[in-house]
């Protein structure tokens, strides 16, 4: 009994996860700063759980996203309920190992990282179930074994119901219950009306080169200063997009990725990833920080450095150039 309430913790944060996916009009929606896609990436870069990622979820992330949540909700209806507790333990408890290989591998220490607390907190339940507890599998037992009346109400008739029958009326339950949470959660999101910074255009190669005017970005290379735009540089668009104190994204043109420029108000441009180190959502510009909206890190506009966690690595700075009223990046 001591575990009931850990056990009822679990159960309804794994529902409450799902609903949150599901109900996040910029989970489904590419190019938003939640986008499952981008967040998949994110947890796959330079992590041991990565290849399970790039394998199974990448390629499908919006079939990826909606069957986490939807198994979220699953396993959190059933572990709360206490009904196939140790299966749906065991589900939970590899979900949160996979995200402890994958999305908080990179923090330190590692205790900071929840999801590796996930696992041990499953781990009784996976090997004792809610044996002891209120539950929905010891109601099935008790009942199974309660002999039934005969039809005339006369003496027990001594036929068991079975268990089989009584647990698929319970899942069957469980599982319309999944779907209407899951249903009502994705009609409760509405519609993705975008948010943070604008995008600059696609990148093209420029077709000259030119001579680098006195807005070359602080993080230029200082071998390509004489020589106009670096070779291989892509136009992201005119100067003018992009005025002081503002941002805009773009995507990295080495890998894709989403990035981010700012120019400050002395006119200087500064670029790095605009993917959280974290767990992989795209951050946003807001009042001079690079803000995540998944777990709430700040990032210094400047330099990339992490002001507030969870997020624990800076981001990585990107390198662009302004020639001839154009910004352009330049590939890592
Ligand atoms: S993804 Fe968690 S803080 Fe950014």
């Amino acid at each position: 009994m001591a575990l009931l309430p850990l056990r009822l913790f679990l159960g309804v944060t794994f529902i409450y996860a799902g609903i949150q996916k599901l109900s996040d009009p910029g989970f489904l929606h590419k190019g938003a700063p939640t986008y499952i896609g981008t967040q998949l990436h994110g947890f796959a870069n330079g992590t041991p759980g990565g290849f399970l990622l790039r394998a199974l979820a990448i390629p499908h992330p919006t079939l990826a996203g909606v069957g986490v949540a939807i198994t979220e909700i699953a396993v959190g209806i059933l572990v709360t309920a206490g009904l196939l507790t140790r299966a749906a333990a065991a589900v939970g408890l590899v979900l949160n190992l996979i995200l402890f290989l994958t999305n908080s591998w990179h923090t330190t220490p590692y205790f900071l990282g929840s999801d590796i607390v996930f696992v041990f907190a499953w781990l009784p339940f996976v090997i004792a179930g809610a044996e002891g507890q209120p539950s929905l599998d010891a109601e099935l037992a008790r009942r199974a074994k309660a002999p039934r009346p005969s039809r005339r109400g006369a003496a027990p008739a001594g036929s068991l119901v079975t268990r089989r029958v009584l647990l698929r009326q319970a899942l069957l339950g469980a599982g319309a219950a999944t779907l209407g949470i899951a249903g009502i959660a994705y009609a409760a999101k509405g519609s993705y009306h975008g948010a943070g910074s604008p995008a600059l255009g696609a990148a093209r190669r420029p077709k000259t080169r030119r001579t680098p005017t006195s807005h070359r970005s602080h993080h230029a290379s200082h071998a390509h200063a004489k020589s106009g735009v670096p070779s291989g540089a892509v136009r992201l668009g005119p100067s003018n997009a992009l005025s002081r104190g503002k941002a805009a994204t773009y995507r990295d043109p080495s890998n894709g990725q989403p990035d981010v420029i700012i120019r400050d108000t002395n006119g200087q441009l500064t670029a790095m990833s605009a993917v959280c180190t974290h767990a992989g959502c795209e951050v946003t510009y807001q009042s001079g920080q690079l803000y995540c909206p998944c777990h709430g890190s700040v990032f210094n506009a400047r330099t990339g450095a992490v002001e507030r966690g969870p997020a624990s690595q800076p981001l990585a700075i990107k390198h662009v150039v302004e020639s001839g009223g154009e910004i352009y990046a330049v590939p890592s």
